[in-house]
């Protein structure tokens, strides 16, 4: 009897070495993989860019091979391989999981975890709507400045600021302004609620790990450990916050003139809904607009973050800033989107903040369409990709000294302005980032306005800030304060 048991014990640890195991043939090199877990156990805890970029480059190349459980994933580091798969169609879909499911009402909607004609045609409405409501335009017909402006008011009244997070509300109320049409007060109860959600959501959905995204009945058995609970209570706050914006919209929807994004989605709604095409919905429309607030608050505030954290680190380059903007702009009025192309100074600069500490280091996951190659491997249908921008923006070969902050590195010998290719913060392809446009405009008002009123220092008795960031889905700087001196 105890042999069959022990011949029955060994066949099911075969099998379920097997089941979970199932590399296929050609599948590219990676870390160690174990039954069930698969290479989880192996993955660093922070800072995955960093490791694909050193360690598992070297040993392993720049495709590595990795299974989260029986899922399979690639990572890709380096600028040959990451403009490669951003660029192969077949690499362009998104992965479709427990997680993303759960913030989209148990389906496939809005823009970022979407893929296919669905993904195409909202990305598509989306660009050319919020084009019409003023998004990508010079300052988007005042919206950011009006933000600036009510910071740079608050400011005033200040000497020393946190900067943690200083610029979420500004950041949210711009989006929030051609989504719906409303800014809020800076400190609106509403706005402020909206913040602290989306910030716990960024964070836990992290920490909750990988292993319950991976075995989904975890988050139903165990739902206080793995988190589950408090994201669905994160995600339903926000979800609320939109969902009455759309209300009081549909009471007033006039539809030959639509006012904001929301109006547009919602007559594009109605044409569907009378010829039978019912691809625009309510609760898309719920998880696109979420889409915006996420992909767009902390990335905007997370850059300019690091931009002052920079300027207080290198007292020498924030004063160059400063001289060219009196050159180039005055102190009579404030630096406009149309002064850009003559502060070459101030381009390098945000340009070396953005390349030497990317906010999004690993695109959001992308998923290979169909059977493929890549580099010479063998890639399945259904892999994810973890594709690895910091590794472009870090590439010795071509920066010769990566770690350096070194604005000077963006201008030529007449200190103009050259841009380079290798940064790729917002991406590239057609999974490329929708709201980059808008995220320039407004990290370059803010930035050049802050540099124009004040000076920004270490406060006496604070030990000067980190650059590493803190890990998380994007990249934010560790919390520090700043001294403020008025200069004008
Ligand atoms: C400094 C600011 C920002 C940075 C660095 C940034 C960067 C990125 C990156 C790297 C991606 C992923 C590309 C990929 O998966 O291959 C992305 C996607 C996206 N971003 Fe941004 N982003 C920023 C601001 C914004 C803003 C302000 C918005 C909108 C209000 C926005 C909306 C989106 C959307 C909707 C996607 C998904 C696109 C798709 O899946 O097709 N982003 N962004």
């Amino acid at each position: 009897m105890m042999d069959i048991i022990i011949a029955l014990a060994v066949i099911i640890v075969i099998f379920v070495y097997l089941w979970t195991n199932t590399t296929p043939k050609n599948f590219p090199p990676g870390p160690p993989c174990l039954p069930v877990l698969g290479s989880i156990p192996f993955l660093p805890r922070k800072y995955l860019h960093c490791v694909m970029a050193g360690s598992w480059m070297d040993k392993y190349g720049p495709v590595v091979g990795l299974m989260f459980g029986t899922k399979k994933a690639l990572g890709v580091s380096g600028a040959k391989a990451v403009l490669e798969v951003l660029r192969r169609d077949e690499f362009q879909g998104r992965v479709d999981n427990s997680r993303t499911r759960d913030i989209s009402f148990n389906k496939r909607l809005g823009i970022i975890f979407t893929d296919g004609p669905y993904w195409l045609q909202m990305k598509r409405f989306s660009l050319r709507h919020l084009k019409d409501f003023g998004f990508g335009k010079a300052d988007m017909g005042g919206l950011i400045m009006q933000e600036v402006e009510d910071l740079v008011i608050e400011m005033r009244s200040k000497d020393t600021v946190q900067m943690y997070g200083l610029f979420k509300i500004s950041a949210l109320n711009v989006i929030s302004g051609v989504m719906s049409g409303m800014r809020y007060a800076r400190d609106d109860e509403e706005l402020q609620a909206l913040v602290n959600n989306l910030d716990e959501l960024v964070r836990r959905s992290f920490r909750s790990g990988k292993i319950s995204n991976i075995f989904p009945i975890l988050k139903r058995l165990f739902p206080r450990i793995t988190g589950s609970n408090e994201i669905m209570y994160y995600i339903k706050n926000a979800y609320n916050f939109i969902q009455r914006k759309i209300t009081e919209h549909k009471q007033v929807l006039n539809e030959n003139n639509p006012r904001d994004f929301i109006d547009a989605y919602l007559i594009e709604m109605q044409k569907g809904n009378s010829n039978g095409n019912a691809i625009f919905t309510e609760e898309g429309l719920i998880v696109t607009c979420h889409d915006f607030f996420v992909a767009g608050g902390d990335t905007t505030n997370n850059t300019l973050v690091f931009c002052l954290l920079y300027m207080i680190l290198h007292p020498q380059v924030q004063n160059a800033v400063q001289e060219e903007l009196d050159s180039v702009v005055g102190q009579d009025r404030r630096p406009s989107v149309e002064d850009r192309q003559r502060l070459h100074y101030v381009n390098a600069v945000i340009s070396e903040v953005m390349r030497i500490n990317p906010v999004v280091p690993l695109t959001v996951p992308h998923r290979v369409t169909k059977d493929t190659n890549l580099h010479g491997y063998t890639i399945p249908k259904d892999t994810m990709v973890l594709i690895n921008l910091w590794s472009v923006h870090h590439d010795r070969g071509h920066w010769g000294d990566p770690e350096v902050f070194r604005p000077e590195r963006f201008l030529d010998e007449n200190r103009n302005f050259v841009k380079d290719e290798w940064i790729i913060s917002f991406g590239a392809g057609k999974r490329m980032c929708l709201g980059e446009a808008m995220a320039r405009n407004t990290i370059f008002l803010f930035f050049t306005s802050l540099l124009q009123e004040f000076l920004f220092s270490l406060p006496e008795d604070d030990p000067p800030p980190q650059t590493l960031p803190l890990p998380g889905m994007t990249m934010a700087p560790q919390p520090f304060r700043v001294k403020i001196t008025r200069r004008i």
